[in-house]
């Protein structure tokens, strides 16, 4: 029951749907996905084709500014983008002062988060509200360095997290290239990351590029429809994409394959499951009922990284995983398929990525999409504050006892 307020209203109907299961909150040009067929297309392009043909900044480009850029387009975003790679000297001694074992997503989330008292250009507490639905270039500004700048937070959380010191970027590599190097080597002169490498991380950001309203890319739209500076949106949106049911279910992938450890026990794994002692991590999707379509594509790259870092042992685990609980039906009733994170681990694990790096390796190309839905809310004449209501179930109104009355 309600309170007579809570009742009155002239929005019409109101529909009560815990965790967004079946609501649509704005319009979106930007990712299509097709839940029951496994499809999934940015701007209208399929997935496949992307992830087969493009680069990882030309994927941010079209995503962001809805078109494939021409050939001077995606050179003066590239250039923009790397040439804002570089972090302020007290950003570095800010992520130097965490703990020796500070998880690199909680580094990750406050290092974005401290570069909105460094641009107070995007403040629009300084600078007026309007800031960023008028401003097309300080509006482009942010995105450049949002997109430069977190690779580097990311590595700097990495270098930390082993104990070495940061290396400052390169910008005359690529994307990719350059954050394997900031990751690896100090001053090795020509150093250049294995091609087979860089190419596998680079499609894997293309994967993770944009999920239309995921966890995380709804926090963005919902935070940045207060209109505060996308450093602060883009940070909240990051620690939305942290938890082990979004982004953070790479992490727990592997530490449940770490944990069944062999083959012979996926069996006994599974009937935990079934008995909902357990949860499969990795399987399962709001939107997917069906395969989904980045995971194919991944556990196809996994062979690739393989073929360069050696196997990774506990793929086996992985497909055997796989193999029985889509004959089984539990899973198969509830329409429970791998989704991006169950294979993605593995590939991490094989490169030598430490464990608790994962959720930043989902999170760094995640930022080209909460900044396409950033851009698009900002130029939706029917955007407004984002403001859900609640079905009120609390107890009626009653008097105030003064505490000395009370038991
Ligand atoms: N393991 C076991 N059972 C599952 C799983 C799973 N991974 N996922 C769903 N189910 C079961 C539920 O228990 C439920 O069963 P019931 O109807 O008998 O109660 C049914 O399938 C439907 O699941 P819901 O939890 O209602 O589905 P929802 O859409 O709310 O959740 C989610 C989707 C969070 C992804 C869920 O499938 C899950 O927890 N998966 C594991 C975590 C994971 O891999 N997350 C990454 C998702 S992809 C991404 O965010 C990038």
């Amino acid at each position: 029951p309600g309170s007579r307020e809570e009742d009155e209203s002239n929005k019409g109907l109101r529909v009560y749907d815990p965790a967004f299961q079946n609501t649509a909150v704005c319009h979106s040009k930007i990712t299509y996905i097709n839940g029951d067929n496994g499809v999934l297309r940015y701007r209208g392009y399929p997935i496949e084709q992307l992830a087969e043909k493009s680069t990882y900044l030309e994927v941010a480009y079209l995503l962001i500014y809805g078109e494939l850029p021409s050939k001077s387009q995606y050179s003066n975003f590239s250039h923009e983008v790397m040439h804002h790679t570089f972090v302020h000297f007290n950003v570095t001694e800010l992520m130097r002062k965490f703990n020796y074992d500070a998880h690199p997503m909680g580094m990750f989330i406050s290092g974005i988060s401290a570069l909105s008292t460094f641009h107070p250009d995007a403040n629009p507490a300084l600078a007026g509200s309007d800031l960023f639905k008028n401003d097309e270039k300080t509006r482009n500004k942010q995105i450049f360095r949002l997109l430069g700048k977190t690779p580097t937070l990311a590595a700097m959380a990495y270098r930390h997290r082993i104990g070495r010191r940061y290396n400052p970027p390169q910008n005359d590599l690529s994307y990719a290239e350059n954050f394997l190097y900031m990751l690896d080597r100090l001053s090795e002169e020509n150093y250049k990351p294995n091609p087979k490498l860089s190419k596998a991380l680079d499609i894997l950001f293309i994967l993770h590029a944009d999920h239309e309203l995921n966890c995380s890319t709804a926090a963005m739209r919902h935070i940045g429809s207060s209109l505060v500076d996308p450093y602060s949106a883009v940070a909240g949106a990051a620690a939305a994409l942290y938890g082990p049911l979004h982004g953070g279910a790479n992490e727990a992938v592997l530490r449940m394959l770490e944990e069944i450890g062999s083959i012979d026990k996926v069996p006994l794994f599974l009937e935990q499951v079934k008995d909902r002692k357990r949860k499969l991590f990795g399987f399962g999707h709001r939107v997917y009922k069906n395969y989904d379509p980045r995971a194919k594509i991944i556990r196809k790259i996994a062979y690739e990284v393989f073929e360069v870092c050696g196997q990774e042992p506990l793929i086996d685990v992985a497909i055997e995983l796989e193999k029985i609980a889509l004959q089984d039906e539990y899973f198969v009733k509830r329409k429970l398929y791998p989704n991006v994170d169950f294979y993605s681990g593995l590939i991490y694990k094989a490169m030598g990525f430490p464990t608790d790096m994962f959720p930043v390796l989902f999170a760094i190309p995640r930022i080209a999409g909460w900044l396409a839905h950033w851009k698009e809310s900002l130029e939706d004449k029917e955007s407004k504050i984002w403001r859900p209501r609640q079905v009120y179930v609390g107890p009626s109104v009653r008097s105030y006892v003064p505490l000395e009355l009370r038991d």
